[in-house]
């Protein structure tokens, strides 16, 4: 079905009735202007034009009107977090009521584990995918030795097979038949940030809820790139950044799911701050703590206006383009890009992401023989801007949004040169 040319992918991009967004970005150039070939989404996403706009807004309105910009601003400041949760629960399939943006991923996962992990002495351990992010492991390993636990003992980790890169569900499924008696917590990247493999999120839920688990998901490379229809998983929480996929901008806040049958339960303990109390009574002070319902109760402190401006403007882009089209576009786009790898037929590498397009997200993981990350160098010095993971991966995600087919053939034209020399 697809053709290894330039004139093919051209006439795709021809085709695309998404290409025009493209123009919609900022595309970093090298030294002498020419546009970069940037694959590199599923780390940060590239800035869309309108957000300079957005966030220039709230400048004006901060030196127009200073404090009163909180409720007399165009958008005022007070219910802004408001403005972004339509919109970001489209992109993650949730209830409105189920999704806040707030802090930052870790931050928003510690939270989460404050009120989804509560172990007991015999029911305390937490299972994570092997490979999970660093920050992840970190977050889940505190928590243990938090609560009184070591994390050797109460970590367990679900690993690929021996000679294998990918997690099984049946391998899963082992585990809880084993230890599903001593697990409180199934904790799991959706989309893993190094093979980029994407896991089955419904059965796992059913799964971890048959053995009384809790489930949550971290969503940093799933958010904007899969849809992960979380309210239907039934999961109990997710986290994730919008700095990736969601084009935000670096370190910009993160977004967390609370499911609905959590949103009133008094039983989690949580860690509360003002921003989460009755918003009819929160400038009252000197109130005791009275939870909002749904995810909103969990915010602490009033947010940062200038982040949430740039998430604006890049949900109302989403919302433009529509995500099921993006997905469509997506699914197309790293089929293109698996089958000009394969038409390479070279042993120096080997793509580790699953062939099933149900099973991963736009990014391409590329392991490299040897680990030669010379290879990484050399895609950059030729215009390419993909990330090197250790130990010996380049992951290259074309993003539906800004990428086209020809960024992606003519990675594949560079990849090619790079490996003859
Ligand atoms: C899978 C995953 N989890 C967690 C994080 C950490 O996110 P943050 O720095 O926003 O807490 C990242 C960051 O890239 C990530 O990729």
């Amino acid at each position: 079905m697809f053709q290894n040319s330039l004139e093919y992918a051209k006439k795709q991009d021809a085709e695309d009735a998404l290409a025009a967004f493209r123009n919609k970005f900022h595309i970093p150039k090298d030294a002498s202007g020419k546009e970069l070939i940037y694959l590199c989404g599923n780390s940060l996403g590239l800035q869309p034009k309108i957000t300079s706009e957005y966030i220039r807004e709230e400048l004006t309105d901060w030196a127009n009107l200073g404090v009163e910009g909180h409720v007399e601003g165009k958008h005022p400041w007070l219910p802004y977090h408001e403005f972004l949760t339509e919109n970001m629960a489209k992109i993650v399939g949730a209830k409105p009521s189920e999704v806040v943006v707030m802090n930052t991923l870790t931050t928003n996962l510690h939270l989460m584990m404050v009120s989804f992990y509560q172990p007991t002495k015999t029911k305390y351990k937490i299972v994570v995918e092997s490979d999970a992010f660093p920050s992840d492991k970190y977050a889940v390993e505190s928590q243990l030795k938090f609560h009184g636990f070591d994390p050797k003992d109460g970590l367990i980790l679900w690993k690929p097979r021996k000679g294998e890169v990918l997690c099984r569900f049946e391998d899963l499924e082992e585990i809880m038949k084993t230890h599903g008696s001593e697990i409180a917590l199934l904790m799991i990247g959706s989309t893993n940030y190094y093979t980029g493999q994407s896991f089955p999120l419904k059965k796992i839920t059913e799964l971890g809820h048959k053995y009384n688990c809790k489930v949550g998901f971290d969503l940093a490379h799933g958010a904007g790139n899969i849809q992960p229809n979380l309210h239907e998983t039934g999961a109990d929480f997710a986290v994730w950044c919008t700095y990736k996929y969601l084009n935000s901008g670096p370190g910009s806040l993160g977004g967390c799911f609370v499911h609905e049958r959590h949103a009133n339960n008094e039983q989690l303990n949580r860690f509360a701050g003002w921003w989460g109390h009755n918003k009819k009574t929160r400038f009252n002070m000197r109130q005791d703590f009275d939870a909002l319902p749904g995810a909103e109760g969990w915010q602490l402190s009033n947010p940062p206006i200038l982040s949430m401006a740039a998430i604006r403007a890049s949900l109302d882009t989403f919302a433009e383009a529509g995500f099921e089209n993006l997905r469509k576009k997506s699914i197309k786009l790293t089929g293109y890009l698996e089958f000009l790898l394969d038409e390479m037929k070279n042993d120096a590498i080997n793509v580790i992401t699953p062939r099933n397009p149900e099973e991963r997200g736009c990014q391409l993981s590329i392991q490299v023989k040897n680990a030669d990350k010379s290879l990484h160098t050399k895609l950059t010095e030729a215009g390419v801007i993909s990330d090197w993971r250790e130990p010996d991966v380049i992951r290259v995600a074309p993003a539906p949004l800004y990428n086209n087919f020809e960024d992606v053939f003519r990675f594949s034209e560079k990849l090619k040169d790079v490996l003859k020399n």
